[in-house]
């Protein structure tokens, strides 16, 4: 008996489930140039807290590559605290629901706060989390994130630095996963190809 190809039914589905995700991205931002960008947002960010000492928030999951890059090209002397939040479960576009998982541990009423987003998209997100900090007294709350893709705003969510503007593809890599919950540990960040059936790349 031959070997039957799959059917395009299924090949849909094995894509939706980022079985060959592979076959279906290509390389959006190069890590070499995302290095370099957040060496100089590193830079600026020292000029900016010499002197203090901020506290760092990498907003779990996605954005703990971005930080850990981040804070290495500060010299200035920070904190590290980590906050988790999740909107999306394994799909591809936001449930429009922020789910926080993980809270911080220090007191942030009076110090500077500076949270690290790896992409703002609906800004759900993000307006949650602001929200939630700048009920917690900070001395000052900064955001930096490394991708910004207006296109899908939905919601006001203030970013005072943002590395990179994204088009309104699926965009994963450098700490963002993919559909299928994988990819976080590509070092570029990559972008799915249109589905050749409906044209679409949209969602995060
Ligand atoms: C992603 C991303 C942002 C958020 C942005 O997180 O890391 O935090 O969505 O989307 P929004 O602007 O539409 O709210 P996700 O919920 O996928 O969790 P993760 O970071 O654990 O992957």
């Amino acid at each position: 008996m031959g070997s039957r190809r799959p059917s395009r039914r299924a090949e849909r589905r094995r894509k939706a489930e980022g079985a060959d995700v592979q076959e279906n991205w290509e390389i959006l931002i190069p890590a070499e140039r995302i290095a370099a960008s957040v060496r100089e947002l590193g830079e600026r960010l020292s000029e900016i807290y010499r002197g203090r000492r901020p506290v760092v928030i990498p907003l779990l999951r996605g954005g703990f590559m971005f930080a850990a890059d981040l804070v290495r090209a500060m010299s200035t002397d920070l904190q590290i605290e980590f906050l988790g939040a999740a909107s999306y479960g394994e799909q591809t576009t936001t449930s429009g629901e922020v789910r926080l998982t993980l809270d911080t541990t220090l007191p942030l009423a009076g110090r500077d706060v500076l949270l690290v987003e790896d992409i703002v998209d609906t800004g759900l997100t993000l307006a949650y989390i602001q929200q939630l900090i700048a009920s917690r007294k900070p001395a000052s709350l900064r955001t930096v994130a490394l991708l910004d893709k207006k296109a899908r705003r939905i919601v006001e969510a203030s970013v005072d630095h943002a590395v990179f503007q994204v088009p309104d593809r699926f965009v994963f890599g450098y700490g963002l996963d993919s559909p299928g919950g994988f990819g976080r540990n590509l070092p570029d960040v990559v972008a799915m190809r249109p589905d050749p059936e409906t044209e679409s790349t949209g969602g995060r």
